[in-house]
Order: structure tokens, then C-alpha cells, then sequence
């Protein structure tokens, strides 16, 4: 009788600690805990690669730019990137291009290079996100904060119709556009 239920009871205990082990094991690979969740654009994208919302929307990292000149060439060269960036995205993007995109300009605000101007970015990118959805969104997405940046400077307003026209910029390689002449190096 006795040594029947010692044997059960080892049993039973036997496989509570497998049980217990396999638990803690399987726990050890999982993200630790309270590790952000993607942000909610990411949410949609289904791609498994997204970055975490933190590393995109976190604190501007660079410090002040305190030189007006430099702030102001930065500025011109940086717009001229993004612009661009924009106006070769595909017409119709896969999501996995959608969201290196919209991780793209997150991590351009939160790394540019003017510490202040990163900080003010990243609010206009909080309350208006990166369009994504093809190239023409992009590009008056780009167009359209751009005028937000600008109208807080003091700047003109930039038409946003002539954004198509703006960034072609006869970089070539593109089906219907001028191609680059044959022979020309790569
Ligand atoms: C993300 C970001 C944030 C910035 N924040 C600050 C800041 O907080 N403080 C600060 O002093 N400077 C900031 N700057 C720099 C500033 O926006 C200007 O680049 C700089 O002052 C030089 O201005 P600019 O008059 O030469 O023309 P820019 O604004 O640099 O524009 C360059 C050219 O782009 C064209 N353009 C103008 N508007 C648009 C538009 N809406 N869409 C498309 N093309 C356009 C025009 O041809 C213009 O000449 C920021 C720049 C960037 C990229
Ligand atoms: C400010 O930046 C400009 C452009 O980079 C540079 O030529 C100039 O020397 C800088 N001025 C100072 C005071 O560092």
C-alpha cells in the first residue's frame, strides 16, 4: 500500500518539475518583460522585422547645433535626401519596402544630426506619421511636413502640386525616363 502511493506521488512529482523546467526554459527565450511593443503602424505591416516602437520614437539623440550656417546647409542637404528618398519610392511598394521606409524617416528625425531640430521633428512626425503607401503619398507627405518646418521658420510655403516635378531629378534607371547612356559607367 504504502510504497505503491510513495511511487505516485514521486510520479506526480517527477513530472511537475519536468513540467516546471520546460516552463522556465521557454520563458528564458521570450522578449523580457515590459519590452515596448512595435508602435502602431508596425502593428499593421506584418512584417516580422519591424523595429521596436522605442528604437523609433525614442529621445533625439544628437546634441544642439548651435552654428545658424551649418544648421541651415544640413537643412538644405537633408531635405534634398528625403525629397528624393520619396520621389524614387515605388508606386507600389511591397509592405516589407512600406515599413523600411516609415523606419527610415522615424530613425532619420531621431538621428539628424541638429539635436533641436530632431526634438521639433519628432513631434510633427508624432502627430503627423510617415505616409507610406506608395511614392506620391510620400512624396506630399515629405512636401507637406516640409511646409510644417517651414512655416515655423518663417519660410514660404512650397506648392505642394510641383512636388513631382520638383525631385525628378533625371537620376535615370527608370522604365519610360531617360535612361542613362549606354556605356556610362556604373
Ligand atoms: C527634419 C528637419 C528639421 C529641421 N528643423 C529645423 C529647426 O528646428 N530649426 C532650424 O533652424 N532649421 C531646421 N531645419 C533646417 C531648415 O528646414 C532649412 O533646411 C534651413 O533653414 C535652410 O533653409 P532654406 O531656406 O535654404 O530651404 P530649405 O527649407 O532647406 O529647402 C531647400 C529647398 O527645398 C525646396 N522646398 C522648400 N519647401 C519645400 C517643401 N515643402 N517641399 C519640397 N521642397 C521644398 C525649395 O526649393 C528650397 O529652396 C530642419 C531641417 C530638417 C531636414
Ligand atoms: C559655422 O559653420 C560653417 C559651415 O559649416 C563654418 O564654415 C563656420 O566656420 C562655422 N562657424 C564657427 C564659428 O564654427
Amino acid at each position: 500500500m504504502a510504497p505503491t502511493g510513495t511511487r505516485s506521488r514521486f510520479v506526480l512529482l517527477a513530472l511537475f518539475c519536468i513540467a516546471m523546467f520546460s516552463f522556465l526554459l521557454l520563458e528564458g527565450h521570450r522578449e523580457p518583460p515590459g519590452f515596448p511593443s512595435p508602435i502602431e503602424q508596425a502593428k499593421h505591416s506584418g512584417s516580422g522585422g519591424a523595429q521596436s516602437g522605442a528604437v523609433l520614437t525614442g529621445h533625439a539623440i544628437a546634441p544642439k547645433l548651435g552654428n545658424a550656417t551649418a544648421k541651415a546647409e544640413l537643412g538644405r542637404a537633408a531635405w534634398k535626401v528625403l525629397h528624393t528618398t520619396f520621389a524614387r519610392f515605388p508606386e507600389k511598394p511591397t509592405e516589407e519596402e512600406k515599413e523600411a521606409l516609415r523606419s527610415y524617416v522615424h530613425l532619420f528625425q531621431r538621428l539628424y544630426p541638429c539635436g533641436e531640430c530632431a526634438e521639433h521633428f519628432g513631434k510633427v512626425l508624432a502627430k503627423y506619421p510617415p505616409q507610406v503607401s506608395s511614392r506620391s503619398a510620400a512624396a506630399m507627405w515629405g512636401c507637406m511636413v516640409h511646409n510644417i518646418v517651414n512655416k515655423r521658420l518663417h519660410k514660404p510655403e512650397f506648392n505642394c502640386e510641383n512636388i513631382g516635378d520638383a525631385y525628378d531629378c533625371g537620376c535615370g534607371d527608370e522604365e519610360g525616363k531617360d535612361k542613362d547612356k549606354a556605356g556610362a559607367p556604373a
